[in-house]
């Protein structure tokens, strides 16, 4: 009799700390196999933005998509107002699921952002490097469902962990935002917490647009109109880890949460431009590499690698009779669009090849290398800018190259697909049809 309440009173206990410890992240309303958010482009500064609903009651939280962000970060110093509001407390199963091992009091009244005896992270404003501390918490978040094609019901995370942010954390960050939402490589980035909270796969796919671009969480069809499956044929190459972190501000020993992919040379109309090869491996230090990146419109290059590939596709431009014209700023360099032909996939200018280290080749068509700075033709920029001699990341592929181009990210295979320009097979990344059929 004793020993048997003995092992009631054991087996009550083990309940209680399974329960206490048990990250609650699968407190859902149903389970869709794929979620999808829309996604903009901020026309003055050049960012993705994209919506969610956060809090009880419910508010639209607009944010910038940072794809290489460690988690969801908000402003929590300003109108932050929610009876779901959760801080994490010290030593609790979501600070370790979010690696935080930071404990920290409040010295003033208790509020969103402000408590005691919480863990913290480090919230980064990655478009201006300006990092602070913030408290871990959780809270009410809901998005759409999809089933890839058109978006469905609303489904609900009842505890989203993310990170409060300050006020002033937000400068440089578009009008109307209040955060930043990041897609990186840790288990508390938005599709790994949504992979967990709705059991599908640890997928998602990113397509940008200058107009409204989509991301999509879960497993393909990715499906735009008129019913192409974006995720048909895609080109795969594995994602890299950079074992240093990338962020502003980081702990020693932290990988980088960003997507690095293996380039191992650049071709520009079927020449192979002289690089130092070094440059394209990641060091020991974290230095070098390929990322992708929705943070910088245009392509970073380091200052060696830009000064080669600029001079490799100036002499292609000049062998198709392409006249250089004044530079146009951020651009170094700039071509007469007088003469240039158009094709399906954009300015008939030379083809840039990123050769990757499986020997799978991510073209860069003319939609994607060319900016029209004037919206007339009439000047055709090259939208690579220069990254100085002590870049972090040799290559950087930025917003404007990733335009109408589907890039999946399998974080449980660990690697990246892409689909190159889509107006190849007659559509868009605008093209996601947001007509609701719930
Ligand atoms: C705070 O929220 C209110 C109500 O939604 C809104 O009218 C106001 O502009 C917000 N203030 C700031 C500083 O965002
Ligand atoms: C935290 O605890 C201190 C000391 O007990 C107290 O002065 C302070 O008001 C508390 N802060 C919050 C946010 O509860
Ligand atoms: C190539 O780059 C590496 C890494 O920055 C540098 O140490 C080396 O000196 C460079 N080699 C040449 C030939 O410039
Ligand atoms: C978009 O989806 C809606 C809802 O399923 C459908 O009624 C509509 O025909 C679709 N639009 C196009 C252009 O196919």
């Amino acid at each position: 009799m004793a020993n048997s309440s003995i092992y009631q009173n054991l087996f009550i206990t083990l309940l209680l700390l399974f329960s206490i410890t048990a990250p609650s992240l699968a407190q859902t309303s149903f389970r869709p196999k794929a979620l999808v958010i829309p996604v903009t482009k901020d026309a003055s500064t050049l960012q993705y933005l994209t919506q969610i609903n956060q809090r009880t009651p419910q508010v639209p939280v607009k944010l910038v998509v940072d794809l290489g962000g460690n988690f969801l970060w908000v402003d929590c110093e300003t109108n932050y107002t929610s009876s779901t509001y959760r801080p994490a407390r010290c030593k609790s199963a979501q600070c370790s699921l979010a690696g935080s091992s930071s404990c920290g009091d409040c010295f003033s009244s208790p509020k969103p952002g402000c408590n005691n005896n919480t863990c913290g992270l480090i919230p980064d404003n990655t478009i201006t490097g300006t990092a602070t501390s913030g408290e871990l918490a959780q809270d009410t978040l809901s998005i759409q469902s999809t089933n890839g094609l058109t978006p469905g019901r609303i489904a609900t995370v009842s505890n989203f962990l993310f990170t409060c942010g300050s006020t002033f954390l937000l400068k440089g960050l578009a009008k109307g935002t209040t955060g930043m939402a990041g897609l990186g490589r840790t288990k508390i980035a938005l599709p790994s917490q949504f992979s967990s909270a709705f059991s599908f796969h640890r997928k998602f796919a990113i397509c940008l647009s200058s107009s409204t671009g989509v991301v999509i969480f879960g497993d393909e069809p990715y499906v735009l109109l008129p019913n192409v499956d974006a995720s048909k044929g895609l080109s795969f190459t594995p994602l890299l880890t950079n074992p240093v972190s990338t962020s502003s501000a980081f702990s020693q020993g932290e990988p980088s949460a960003e997507y690095f992919i293996g380039v191992k040379s650049i071709v520009i109309d079927e020449k192979t431009v002289t690089v130092n090869s070094s440059l394209l491996d990641i060091n020991s230090n974290g230095l070098g590499g390929t990322k992708v990146s929705t943070v910088d419109p245009y392509t970073v290059l380091e200052d060696s690698i830009f000064k080669a590939i600029t001079k490799a596709f100036i002499d292609a431009a000049a062998a198709r009779n392409i006249k250089r014209v004044a530079a146009v700023k951020p651009f170094e360099v700039c071509f007469s669009g007088k003469g240039v032909g158009s094709t399906r996939l954009g300015a008939a200018v030379p083809t840039v090849e990123f050769v990757m280290q499986n020997g799978v080749t991510w073209y860069v068509f003319g939609a994607n290398s060319v900016v029209d700075v004037h919206n007339d033709g009439s000047v055709l920029c090259l939208g690579f800018v220069n990254g100085g001699k002590n870049a972090r990341t040799s290559i950087v592929i930025g917003g404007y190259q990733l335009e109408n181009n589907l890039v999946q990210f399998d974080l449980a295979s660990s690697r990246l697909g892409f689909s190159s320009l889509l107006y190849g097979r007659q559509t868009t990344c605008a093209n996601f049809n947001f007509t609701s059929t719930a």
